[in-house]
């Protein structure tokens, strides 16, 4: 293969997103937790551009700040595709390499498919554009892309400007193109809007390549990398391909998983090889379980680590700042926020531990509560290695329970406990003997007065 010529790349972002009917800028949406754009810069970055501009509408200051700090070009206002590419030429001025033109809304395309369109303007034959083609099982309102005898493209037709025969055409355009900057540039100032939008398309440079003698190369892609959202049904649809294809990466990786369809991971999800998933387990972002952990079924489990050989849920919920070590027990209804837990420490049943730090080996019971805001700041908690809080005990934090101490169950622990001591906190109990025989007898006799009178 030949040394292919220096990369920029163009991603547009600057359409409205009307169809989303959403307060939400449409490429910041997210997909298996994010932003759709992210996606997008993610496969990008695996082929190391070496100049990259976002192209954004004015006041899409939220999208700016998330693509920071790669440079934005403003289109104002927003007049179509080909329009937009051209807002990006002064950013990439002095530029003569390969561009490649990428869609901020289909999130599901895959850096290989990108290598694959730029490999394309040159091989077999040097081309001016490249484009990406699909055949997805319903066209739709995508663009549809002609082509010649000889299988070079020949144009490209929206689907408004189409007529039914142009229509009846299963190969689509996903979007995503990629071209020599001078020839860019060259074709662009000749697009014009006449058509059903008045809008500038992209899709018009190839017609007016090909007017121009120029050779126009198409790649084609699995119809769902270049699935383009403009709709809520259309987020939720690339919501349900990203999960498959998370689930399937994982089990390639070594992960058990008994259903995998009911398991929602996160795009940043870790899991070791041995780790094993119940059914019914939800992945929010920012989680790694490490080797040999179970999540058992029904678990939420959210910014936290699973440390080797771990035991999660059933029903139990890890919030952020959940760091469990190797061989924890997290049990049902258990939920941990902000909280690190030593090797084998464990909280089996019905607890709540938030700004805690727990020792090696502590055992936390039954209904144990960390009670740790007092509705203006939070407090810390923290258990000594092998400690044992009994069951249905409130910790008011800022507390300390010391190492190897006990603390009696229904216990209210205000004070800081020594280690190896017992804490009793709780009303003492007292016991009248024969009081309850006494009292039967006294209500079954007031009760016969009454049925008699
Ligand atoms: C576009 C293609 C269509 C293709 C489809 C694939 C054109 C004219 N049509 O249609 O052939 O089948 O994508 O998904 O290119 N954008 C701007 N500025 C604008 C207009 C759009 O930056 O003035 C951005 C949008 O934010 C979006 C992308 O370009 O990320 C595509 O725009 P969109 O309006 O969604 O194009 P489609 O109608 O889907
Ligand atoms: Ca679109």
């Amino acid at each position: 293969m030949t040394q292919l010529p220096p990369l920029a790349a163009v991603v547009l972002a600057a359409g409205k997103g009307t169809r989303m009917k959403s307060p939400l800028a449409k490429v910041l949406h997210p997909v298996a937790h994010e932003p759709m754009i992210g996606h997008v810069l993610q496969a990008l970055g695996e082929l190391a551009a070496e100049r990259e501009a976002v192209v954004l509408s004015p006041g899409q200051d939220a999208v700016a700040a998330y693509v920071a700090p790669r440079p934005v070009a403003l289109q104002d206002p927003p007049l179509g595709t080909a329009h937009a590419v051209n807002a990006a030429r002064e950013a990439l001025a002095g530029f003569e390499g390969d561009v490649l033109i990428v869609y901020a809304d289909t999130p599901l395309i895959q850096a290989d498919t990108l290598r694959r369109l730029r490999i394309a303007l040159h091989e077999p034959a040097e081309a001016a554009v490249a484009v990406l083609a699909f055949r997805p099982a319903d066209p739709a309102e995508y663009g549809r892309i002609l082509l010649d005898r000889d299988g070079t493209v020949s144009a490209i037709v929206e689907h408004r400007d189409a007529d039914a025969a142009t229509r009846a055409v299963g190969l689509c355009n996903g979007g995503i193109m990629a071209a020599s900057a001078p020839r860019l540039w060259g074709l662009l100032e000749r697009v014009r809007n006449e058509n059903a939008k008045r809008e500038y398309y992209l899709t018009d440079i190839v017609g007016l390549a090909r007017q121009a003698g120029l050779r126009v190369a198409s790649v084609e892609a699995a119809p769902e990398e270049v699935l383009g959202i403009n709709s809520q049904a259309e987020l939720a649809a690339a919501e349900a391909a990203m999960q498959e294809r998370l689930r399937r990466r994982w089990l390639d990786a070594g992960v058990t998983m008994v259903a995998p369809q009911t398991v929602w991971l996160s795009a940043d999800t870790e899991l070791a090889p041995g780790v094993t998933i119940e059914p019914n387990v939800i992945f929010g972002p920012g989680v790694r379980v490490e080797e040999g952990a179970v999540i058992h079924a029904f678990s939420h489990v959210s910014g936290a680590t699973v440390g080797k050989g771990a035991s999660v849920g059933p029903f139990a919920r890890l919030r952020p700042g959940a760091v469990l070590s190797e061989g924890c027990r997290i049990g049902n209804f258990v939920e941990v926020k902000n909280a690190r837990l030593g090797p084998g420490a464990k909280a089996n049943h019905l607890t709540y531990l938030g700004d805690a730090e727990i020792g090696a080996g502590a055992n936390i019971g039954a209904g144990t509560i960390t009670c740790n805001y007092d509705g203006f700041d939070k407090a810390a908690t923290e258990i000594g290695e092998g400690a044992f809080i009994g069951s249905n005990t409130a910790l008011v934090a800022p507390v300390r329970v010391g190492s190897g101490a006990i603390v009696a169950a229904g216990s209210v622990i205000t004070r800081e406990v020594p280690p190896d001591a017992l804490a009793l906190a709780r009303g003492r109990q007292e016991e009248r003997a024969g009081w309850a025989k006494e009292f039967r007898e006294r209500k079954r006799k007031s009760k016969a007065r009454r049925s008699e009178g």
